[in-house]
């Protein structure tokens, strides 16, 4: 088959950040699968939803640590990344993620509804004397640290530092980031690093029933976690169960606050509210791209991908492809089918959904059962500048 690389992507406009989709239309228009350079990243950008399907699946695409390895900065950064369960290959990414999910399971999140339950209520009824909340500060963190601080066995004392750990270490995987996050996420490493090699210490002459006492007793197969894997997949759960969490919540109290028929229809119907999340997931994709490499030439759709190409799948858009889902840009909350891309596709696909969904459809509930009078304090809402997470700033709200 001939392939040539025609038509490149055009840049993004100005105002990308607060609204990407009309620019993933324009991306998509032009093939699914589009050469360009977005924020200074040459590669291969895919906004199909069938696209983006085959890539995941297909295992010679790789996954890889954000930054690159030559350079000899940032070791602490690349060490543990390198050791992460998200960015490796076959086949220890399979043994690694068999003996992570042994102890990570449903079951296990199911046996924390209680506390996400009481956390979420302690902190509405915090709020009994105010005015106005910032939902992302107030209560989206605060909510998605205390619970990552709980399955893991943080002491309560030490659960607000992991925002601000968690804050400075999302950043250093988003490809918009700059040298001093950069090294800021370096030395926030370090001080992670420290943490939890104390508390692994700890969890080893007296173990407990979180989940790093579970790691360090897992054994399968006389397989067993290294230290550095232990280590990274501690760092790797705070910060995966942070970021996306806050997101997931804080986007889907905006789409509802900006759908007050589906806001009403939900709280009538709590019985929706598990596809709602769905649709809300789908609509504002907290993760809003990731990536791979190509460990070999790949001839696919029509283009040929070379050894060593950057592929950056923008889920986002794949999430919004008229192929696959009837009118993408409509929020429906009854929406079904929805299979959407958000917690990715494949062998890669989110260990942490479960949680992810089960803290979203706690705290809606709770928020939407919480008062009547919740209203934006401002219609103009500012998305922080990031490629691949929809993130706002702030979600401040009112009630009387
Ligand atoms: C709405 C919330 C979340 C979203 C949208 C999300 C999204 C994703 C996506 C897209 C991936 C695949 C990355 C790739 O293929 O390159 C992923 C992987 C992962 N997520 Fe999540 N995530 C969320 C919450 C969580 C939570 C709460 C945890 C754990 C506490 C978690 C833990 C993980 C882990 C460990 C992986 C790596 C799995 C592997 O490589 O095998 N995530 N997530």
């Amino acid at each position: 088959m001939k392939t040539v690389i025609n038509q490149t992507m055009p840049s993004p406009p100005h105002d990308f950040f607060q609204n990407p989709y009309p620019f993933y239309e324009r991306v998509r228009s032009i093939h699914p699968i589009c050469w360009g350079n977005l924020l200074k990243q040459s590669g291969w950008y895919v906004t199909g939803y069938e696209e983006a399907k085959t890539i995941l699946k297909d295992t010679r695409f790789k996954n890889r640590i954000p930054l690159p390895l030559a350079t000899k900065k940032y070791e602490q950064l690349k060490n543990i990344q390198s050791e992460m369960l998200l960015f490796k290959n076959q086949p220890d990414h399979k043994q690694l993620r068999f003996l992570v999910s042994s102890v990570f399971t449903p079951r296990m999140v199911d046996r924390l509804c209680p506390y996400i339950e009481k956390t979420t209520n302690d902190l509405l009824e915090s709020f009994r004397n105010k005015k106005a909340i910032d939902i992302v500060s107030d209560f989206a963190f605060p909510l998605a640290s205390q619970v990552i601080a709980k399955i893991l066995g943080v002491p309560q004392e030490d659960h607000h530092r992991f925002r601000e750990w968690a804050v400075s270490l999302i950043q250093t995987i988003d490809f918009t980031r700059s040298r001093k996050v950069l090294e800021n996420g370096n030395e926030v490493m370090l001080i992670l690093r420290d943490y939890f090699i104390e508390l692994i210490k700890k969890r080893k002459r007296n173990p407990e029933a979180d989940l790093i006492s579970l790691l360090i007793k897992e054994e399968q197969q006389g397989e067993r976690l290294t230290d550095e894997e232990l280590l990274a997949t501690c760092i790797l759960l705070v910060i995966a169960g942070h970021e996306t969490t806050v997101n997931l919540i804080s986007n889907s109290m905006l789409v509802l606050l900006k759908h007050p028929q589906q806001m009403m229809e939900l709280k009538e119907k709590p019985l929706l509210m598990e596809r709602a999340v769905e649709e809300f997931l789908r609509y504002e994709s907290p993760t809003q791209m990731i990536a791979r490499v190509a460990s070999e030439d790949i001839e696919l759709h029509e283009k040929m991908i070379k050894k060593g190409d950057q592929v950056y799948l923008l889920l986002g858009a794949a999430n919004r492809d008229p192929n696959q889902f009837n009118e993408p840009h409509l929020l429906d909350i009854k929406r079904d089918p929805n299979h959407h891309l958000a917690f990715g596709y494949g062998s890669h696909f989110c260990l942490g959904a479960p949680l992810a969904r089960l803290e979203a459809q706690i705290a809606l509930q709770s928020l939407l059962g919480w008062r009547e009078d919740i209203q934006l304090a401002a219609p103009d809402l500012q998305w922080r500048n990031l490629i691949g997470f929809r993130s706002l700033n702030e979600l401040k709200i009112t009630f009387e």
